[in-house]
């Protein structure tokens, strides 16, 4: 064992034992983000904000929530909304949290593709991020069954019965994923335990993957530019703060973060207090009834492009059923995001606006990607059915011609 003498100071004492100044160095002080950056980069720390009040409140019902498919949809609608002190502020603290985070999470992820800051030496960034979307959708979805209410079941019933489609094994893997041949009790309580153990441990894991990650390529900024991110530190340690290009993560960067926080916080309580409703379907407080079928079915907002996806492809085509051909979309529509580093072939990293062809296919996806969550809510029915099959079609072919017009782009600009 090391040492030790007489320690002059509490800090000095921790300092022997835990190296707590050189941490906070190199995880606050001189830890280097670029100047360059807005408002869009505070998406991260709200993120993170959001993880906590979702873990907090989430704390705060499981002391009341009763997994059971008989005594679940009381303990929520009843015992935690009526009968506790404060149980409906939880409740709608969660509810709205689970629905907004999606939200924030899309801005993040299409901040990163439209200022191309998953390209270079960034692509571990993008895959933990594009983990952590998977993990939240997870999380979110076995959230969404627990108060047992008609869209609970319905939901995870279509949800589960889509793992059906795979080949050889599809019938067989239903079945475990259920516990049981239908969405039963067995069910509930797997995905309880889901929602409330395992994905919340995955997901800090995969945050602080996605920290770590970030540590050695570091942060991108507005202009795509690259510089030596020591030779900027110097700068800014010996006083030219001015010249330098980069602010200390703490206290500078969290400093703005914080600003752009505390308006986000407002916005929140604003939706928590005045506008609830949006995050709990009215057909979820109707108890859970396998005998009836809801007129219309679908998930909570952030999955309906990828539902409409799914549901876009009602008809047979060269002799594939609707059904094989929409649950092959689906597969892809899940998956493409993941290898998106690949499919851009430009190895330019600059604001969409700045490329020639990218910025247009930018805009396209977005736009295609709100047409899919408007239809993908409304019954798939006449000219519904139809918008729905042609902006899936059109979602598939923007992702076939990425690598081609990031390719032509590429030669026409030149990389760098
Ligand atoms: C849901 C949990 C997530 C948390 C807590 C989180 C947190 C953060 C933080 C704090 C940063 C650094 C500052 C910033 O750019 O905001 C960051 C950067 C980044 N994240 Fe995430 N993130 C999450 C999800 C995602 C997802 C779903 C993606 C997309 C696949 C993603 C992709 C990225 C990228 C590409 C960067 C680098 C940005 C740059 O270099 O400019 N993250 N994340």
């Amino acid at each position: 064992m090391a040492e030790f003498k007489k320690a002059e100071s509490t800090l000095e004492w921790f300092d022997q034992r835990l190296g707590v100044t050189n941490l906070y160095k190199v995880m606050m002080s001189e830890y280097w983000i670029p100047k360059k950056i807005n408002f869009l980069w505070a998406m991260g720390v709200i993120l993170v904000m959001l993880f906590k009040i979702l873990l907090i409140s989430g704390i705060f019902l499981l002391m009341y929530y009763k997994p059971d498919v008989n005594l679940a949809f009381d303990s929520v609608n009843y015992t935690i909304m009526q009968e506790v002190g404060y149980g409906w502020l939880m409740r709608h603290i969660h509810a709205v949290g689970a629905s907004v985070v999606f939200l924030v999470i899309y801005i993040h992820m299409f901040t990163g593709i439209y200022y191309g800051s998953y390209k270079k030496g960034r692509e571990m960034i993008w895959i933990s991020g594009m983990l952590l979307f998977v993990l939240f959708s997870a999380e979110g979805f076995s959230g969404y069954m627990l108060p047992w209410g008609q869209m609970s079941y319905w939901a995870a019933y279509v949800i589960t019965e889509i793992f059906g489609g795979i080949p050889f094994i599809g019938d067989e893997l239903v079945v475990w994923i259920r516990g049981n041949f239908y969405v039963s009790d067995a069910t509930l309580t797997r995905f309880f335990m889901l929602h409330v153990l395992l994905i919340p441990l995955a997901i800090l894991g995969a945050i602080a993957f996605h920290f770590y990650a970030l540590r050695f390529p570091h942060v991108n900024n507005e202009d795509g530019e690259f510089f030596d991110f020591d030779e900027e530190a110097e700068k800014y340690l010996a006083g030219n703060k001015k010249e330098s290009k980069v602010v200390p993560f703490w206290p500078v960067f969290l400093s703005k973060d914080f600003m752009v926080l505390g308006f986000f916080m407002i916005f929140f309580f604003y939706l928590v207090f005045y506008h609830y409703s949006f995050a709990m379907d009215a057909i979820n407080f109707d108890k859970a009834d396998g005998l009836k079928t809801p007129a219309h079915i679908y998930p909570e907002w952030y999955f309906l492009w990828s539902y409409e996806v799914l549901r876009g492809f009602f008809f047979d085509i060269a002799g594939i059923s609707g059904k094989d051909l929409g649950l092959i979309a689906f597969a892809i529509a899940n998956g493409i995001f993941l290898v998106f580093p690949w499919l851009d072939r430009s190895p330019l990293v600059k604001p969409a606006n700045q490329r020639p062809y990218f910025k247009y296919w930018f805009w396209l996806l977005i736009a295609d990607l709100i047409v899919l969550t408007i239809y993908g809510k409304l019954p798939p029915t006449g000219v519904n059915a139809w918008v729905g099959f042609f902006s899936s079609m059109t979602f598939l072919i923007l992702f076939a011609l990425l690598p081609v017009i990031t390719k032509m782009e590429a030669k026409k600009v030149g990389g760098e």
